[in-house]
């Protein structure tokens, strides 16, 4: 065993102190042109992540959740309309459906904690109007599946793709398939601003022209109001900052994946954990590793373990997901939902973890079951 180590979750530090250098200059040459709000770093950036993606337009928006909002308006929704959702998921999504005007019926997910197409179709009724499965960790659900759902029940697909940008279902990325998509650019996310930031795509030309008007209070190019929109922008700063990580971004999605094989090599053999599907081992499937969660049946006491030892894991929402906060009052019968949540945690995953931190944890874990050398 290697010698004690500590380990955090996320090490904000020490991941900006790696790019501090290129990163200052830039943000210095923002603050000189005093370019603050809608400027050409923004542009700039939105055509880069068009590009990244394959769409046709990409909207630099204040955060993810005004983004999934601005997806629900986009297809219309009216008050009564459902709109199916993961209940493993950020509170905001269910959050988004309901601010634009419809109402959230929570879905299953299934072993690779994506939604379940077949939860899906049990709960259509005839207010459904829309299927928004949340790409979570970094990974694509089987888009085939749920568009052939919503194409046999006139459904639309908006996506939270919030955890998941580059992560690709049958080479396309996520948050292209449906009418619109949404991503977070929240400090921790693998392409992560230094504050709240999002982005709205859509290959729709109405929609981008919806989203154009909701994201800036509603004023056309003329200065007209023409709907009551937000204030949605996402500052220049942010986007100058983004765009420079976004050229970098190929290697932080090659080290997550490297990370996780290691992981995967050490624990796959590990009965009692449910692990993520390898880097590589699915060709429909492209990963990129968000987060690195596990379902293990001796969670609280393995998180324990590692806490001892210096590593720090934490649970995605808490602990609970959508259904399990009764106050909101939304469906609550998701079996494999309800199952997961006392066994789910996430391992660290950011690219400040050497190797040799990766092979500590995977030793301490092979240890608590008693395996491995
Ligand atoms: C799955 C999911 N949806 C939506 C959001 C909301 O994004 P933001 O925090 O940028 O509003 C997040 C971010 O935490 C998320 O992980």
């Amino acid at each position: 065993m290697h010698e004690s180590r500590v380990i955090p979750f996320f090490n904000y530090p020490a991941l900006c102190a790696r790019q501090e250098a290129e990163l200052l200059p830039l943000i210095r040459d923002v603050l000189a042109r005093g370019a603050y709000i809608m400027q050409k770093d923004l542009a700039e950036f939105e055509a880069n992540l068009a590009g990244y993606l394959g769409v046709k337009h990409a909207l630099g928006v204040a955060d993810g959740t005004i983004a999934l909002v601005m997806a629900v308006k986009a297809i219309g929704v009216k008050l009564g309309d459902e709109v199916i959702v993961p209940s493993h998921t950020f509170v905001a999504s269910a959050a988004a459906i309901h601010h634009a005007g419809a109402k959230p019926v929570l879905a299953d997910c299934g072993p690779d904690h994506l939604i379940d197409p077949a939860s899906v179709e049990r709960m259509i009724t005839s207010r459904t109007k829309v299927i928004m499965p949340v790409q979570l960790n970094g990974r694509t659900a089987d888009m085939d599946a749920l568009q052939s759902i919503a194409d046999r029940h006139g459904l639309a697909i908006i996506e939270d793709s919030c955890q998941a940008l580059g992560s690709k279902f049958r080479n396309r990325c996520a948050g292209t398939f449906g009418l619109a998509g949404t991503f977070s650019f929240y400090p921790s996310k693998t392409l992560g601003c230094f504050g709240d930031g999002g982005a709205f795509v859509t290959n729709d030309d109405k929609a981008a022209e919806l989203a154009v008007l909701l994201r800036d209070h509603g004023r056309s190019a003329s200065g007209d109001v023409v709907l009551f929109g937000h204030n949605a922008r996402l500052d220049n700063l942010q986007a100058a900052i983004l765009d420079f990580k976004l050229k970098r971004y190929g290697e932080e999605v090659g080290r997550r994946r490297e990370i996780a094989a290691m992981y995967d090599e050490m624990l796959r053999d590990i009965d009692d954990l449910v692990l993520p599907p390898a880097p590589g081992s699915e060709p429909d499937h492209f990963d990129i590793f968000q987060n690195y969660e596990i379902e293990s049946g001796r969670r609280d006491a393995l998180r324990e373990h590692l806490e001892r030892n210096g590593v720090k894991t934490i649970l995605q929402w808490g602990g609970k997901t959508i259904h399990q906060f009764a106050d909101l009052g939304l469906n609550r019968d998701l079996p494999y939902t309800e199952r997961m949540t006392a066994r789910f945690m996430l391992l660290p995953m950011n690219t400040s973890l050497s190797d040799d931190d990766v092979r500590y944890i995977g030793t301490l874990i092979q240890r608590f079951y008693g395996v491995g050398g």
